[in-house]
Order: structure tokens, then sequence, then C-alpha cells
């Protein structure tokens, strides 16, 4: 419909409605950064109230450190003519009045005015957009490792498979008692080859489930030493020949307010690598005490250690060693540990030699 009263006043009010109501937030600045006027679409964004804008210097609704250099990007843009955003669009980060973040699609345009130079923003909101990029993007990743592990799976399925049929069909063979060693023999084969399998298996849903956001961080107080008990009773089973972890635990009490089953799984990862990776007949040592509220799990064996250039991507997933070809493994386990870590707002670190053994440090604040 064609505008049938042009008086001033009308275009005037019409133009403010379409400001007024616009999805997108519209802000006016003068040369210096001033905030002259916002649309309520802007206000509800950034968490304010008109008054409380007005007057104000654009740099409150950033974050830093543009709210600290802002001042400088005006002075570089009228020194110079040119300036990263006027004219053009661009992702920013906005803070809101009580404090959180949000992205947004910035473009800026440059307004003569009869007297004056004024920059208008208008602001679009990408929160939304983000969280769908985010969800896609982590949808992307857990294919990924899915695909990753039936490749790393399907290899190392294949050794300790093939040795519990080899071990199965010596054992129905062996039925004279003076065979009892070489029975013996192949069912420990077969029990830790089932332990690898195991392990393989834990080690993926385990990473599944935090890649998911399945794993919370539930404290409740318990007893480290018991946990420690616990933990050491289960792995016993899985010791080689003439292994043995002792246990040194440094006070008689030590209670902690964490998620157990966390502290646990650490525990268990961290203990069975100290017994994969060393030899039969060596000892492995299970050091807890507490100190200035934090918790420190000491675990020390005297195996292979980590080659010196490996040491920098040991957390990564997947990563293996040069020298644990040999050994079956996923390179998820010491992964998982550090994202339970993070969860615990804790920390790991490790300290090896090759041929003389190795060193886990974890510290949790309790
Ligand atoms: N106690 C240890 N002694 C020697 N090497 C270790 C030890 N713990 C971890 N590693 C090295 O770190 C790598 C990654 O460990 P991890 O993530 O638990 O994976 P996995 O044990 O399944 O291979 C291992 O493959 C091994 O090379
Ligand atoms: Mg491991």
């Amino acid at each position: 419909m064609p505008i049938k009263s042009t008086s001033r006043l009308d275009l005037e009010s019409r133009y403010q409605a379409i400001i007024d109501n616009a999805v997108d937030g519209i802000i006016t600045i003068d040369e210096r950064g001033v905030i002259e006027s916002v649309n309520p679409s802007a206000l509800r964004m950034f968490g304010y109230d008109k008054e409380e804008v007005i007057g104000e210097n654009i740099k409150i609704l950033m974050p830093e450190p543009d709210r600290s250099n802002h001042d400088k990007y005006i002075g570089n843009y009228h020194a110079t003519g040119k300036g990263k955003i006027i004219g053009k669009g661009r992702e920013v980060i906005g803070r809101r009045k009580n404090g959180t973040m949000f992205p947004f699609l910035l473009s800026i345009s440059e307004v003569i005015l009869e007297n004056k130079k004024i920059f208008t923003g208008v602001v679009h909101d990408i929160s939304e957009l983000r969280e769908v990029k985010d969800a896609l993007a982590k949808e992307r990743d857990l294919s990924e490792l899915k695909s990753r592990f039936v490749t790393m799976a399907s290899h190392e399925f294949r050794t300790p498979l093939s040795t519990i049929l080899s071990s199965v069909s010596l054992i129905s063979r062996y039925n004279d008692p003076k065979d009892e060693e070489k029975r013996l023999k192949h069912v420990n084969r077969i029990k830790s080859s089932v332990n690898n399998l195991t392990g393989i298996l834990n080690d993926f849903l385990s990473l599944s489930r935090l890649e998911e956001g399945h794993v919370m961080n539930d404290p409740i107080e318990f007893s480290i030493n018991e946990l420690c008990d616990e933990v050491i009773d289960e792995m016993n089973s899985i010791l080689k020949e003439g292994q043995e972890i002792k246990v040194d635990a440094v006070q008689d009490i030590q209670k902690v307010f964490l998620d157990k089953n966390l502290v646990r799984n650490i525990m268990i990862n961290l203990i069975s690598n100290a017994i994969k990776y060393s030899e039969e007949g060596k000892l492995i040592f299970v050091r807890t005490y507490i100190e200035n509220d934090v918790l420190t799990i000491e675990i020390k064996d005297q195996g292979i250690g980590i080659p010196e250039e490996d040491h920098d991507y040991l957390f990564s997933r997947f990563f293996r060693a040069h020298n644990a070809a040999n050994i079956p493994g996923t390179g998820l386990g010491l992964n998982i540990v550090k994202k339970y870590l993070d969860l615990l707002r804790g920390r790991i670190e490790f300290q090896s030699k090759q041929s003389e053994g190795t060193t886990f440090t974890v510290q949790i604040p309790i």
C-alpha cells in the first residue's frame, strides 16, 4: 500500500516503530563511542534497562580484551579511516549486564548526518546457531571416535581372541595330571586375554559416556584408604607372576568428599597400566595422602617406562608410546583419566625413564 501521509512526524514515528520492533538489536554511538540510542531487542539481549546504557561508552557491552582496547580501535579508525568491522559483518562476543557472554553477528555502518557522524550497529544473536553447531560438532566427534574404535578393535581383538582359542584347544588336550602346570599356564593366558578384551571395551564405553556428557561429578564422603584397599583387591587378580602392589597410606584416616566412582576409575586405569607395562616379578607402589585439602595419589612402577619423545602426547586419544606396540591397549585410558580429572578439577603429571619405571601423580582438591 502506498504511503498516504508523508508528514515528517508520521515518517519519524513509522521509522521509530520499525526500529522498536526489529528482531535484531540496533545501537547507535557517537564518534567517541558513547551510546546515543538503543532499541528494545538490544536491551533484552544485553540485559540492561535503557537508562543504564544511554550516555555510557559502548565498551560496557564488550568483554575483555575488546573492552580495554575499544578506545584504541576508534582512534585507529579516525586516524586511518580503516576499521576492522565497519562496513562489514563479523562474529563477536557480547557481555551481558550479569557478566555472561553470548556470541552475535555485528555489522556496523557509518552514518553521516548534517553536522556529525554516528555509527549504527546491528546485533544479531547467534547463540542458538552456535548451540546447533556445537551439537553437530559433538556428533561428528562421537562418530569419528566410533569408527576409529572399530578399526582399532578389529585389530586389537585379534590377538587375545586367537590366544584364547589356541589355549582352549591345548587345555582340552592336557588330560594327564602331570600336565597340570601347562594347563594352569593356559588358563592364565585366557584370563589375561579376557582382561585385555574387557579393558578395551571398558575404555570405549567410558569415553563414549564422557563424550555424550553422561558422566557427572557426584561427590560423597568416603575413606580413601578403604577405596584403595577395594581397588587393590580387584587389581590383585590381574597381577602377573611375582608382581606385588605395595600400599602406603600415609595417614590413618583419609576422609574425602569426592565422586567415588571417578576416583576409583582413575586408580584402576593407572594401576592396570602399571601392571601391564611392568614385567613379571616387579613391584608397584601406591601412595595416598592429604595435604592442604588436596588428595594426592601416587602410582609408581618399575616397568618399561615411557620414551622421552612420547611424553608430550601421552594424554591424547588413541596415543600409545613406541615401546608399547607389543602390549595390547587402546591408547584411551589416560585420555579418560584426564577427562575424569577435569570433572574433579584435579591434575595429573608423571615422571618416567625408559626401562626404569614410571610414577604417575594425581592431585585432586577435596
Ligand atoms: N605405567 C606406564 N608405564 C609405561 N608406559 C605407560 C604407562 N602408562 C601408560 N603408558 C604409555 O601410555 C600409553 C597410553 O596409555 P593408556 O591411555 O592407558 O592406553 P593403553 O594402556 O590402552 O595403551 C600406553 O600405550 C603406554 O605407551
Ligand atoms: Mg591403559
